[in-house]
């Protein structure tokens, strides 16, 4: 079964309990869950990972490249600083796809750019903690697609 890894970044650890009028209610265990149910039907296998750390998030798409066919990443505030994160998504040769799950663009100046959408196959944002479930289909389609 294909494998696809889901990452987290910094702060996402508190969802449900961080800003739920942004965030929403729904604790990252539950849309992990979630996820996990979406993959199921869809006949692929999720790996959910969160990190508050940049090394760490980066050591995690390195080491997707041993096993994954492609990548989820909501990187949180990384996306708008991080070369490293970008670099490393450019590194692994894997299909990535950006979420986020406010809408960004409706928020602060700085939340609008993205260091790392240029590496990235597509982006979802705004449609709560369903951007993740978007950006499985999307990704599952896409991986289809190549077959
Ligand atoms: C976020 C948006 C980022 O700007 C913010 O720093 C986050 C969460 C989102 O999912 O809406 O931590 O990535």
């Amino acid at each position: 079964m294909q494998e696809i890894l889901v990452l987290h970044g910094p702060n996402l650890n508190l969802l449900g309990l961080r800003e739920p009028e942004v965030y929403g209610t729904l604790t990252l265990a539950e849309i992990n869950q979630q996820l996990e149910n979406a993959g199921k039907e869809l006949g692929v296998k999720l790996h959910t990972q969160q990190s508050n750390h940049e090394g760490e998030l980066i050591d995690a798409l390195h080491d997707a490249c041993k096993w994954a066919v492609g990548v989820i990443i909501n990187p949180g505030a990384y996306t708008h600083t991080s070369i490293a994160l970008r670099d490393a998504i450019s590194a692994i040769n894997l299909p990535v796809v950006e979420v986020h799950i406010s809408n960004v663009y409706a928020r602060e100046e700085f939340r609008h750019i993205s260091i790392i959408a240029p590496v990235c196959v597509g982006k979802i944002v705004g449609f709560g903690w369903r951007s993740y479930l978007l950006a499985l289909h999307a990704l599952v389609d896409i991986l289809e697609s190549k077959q």
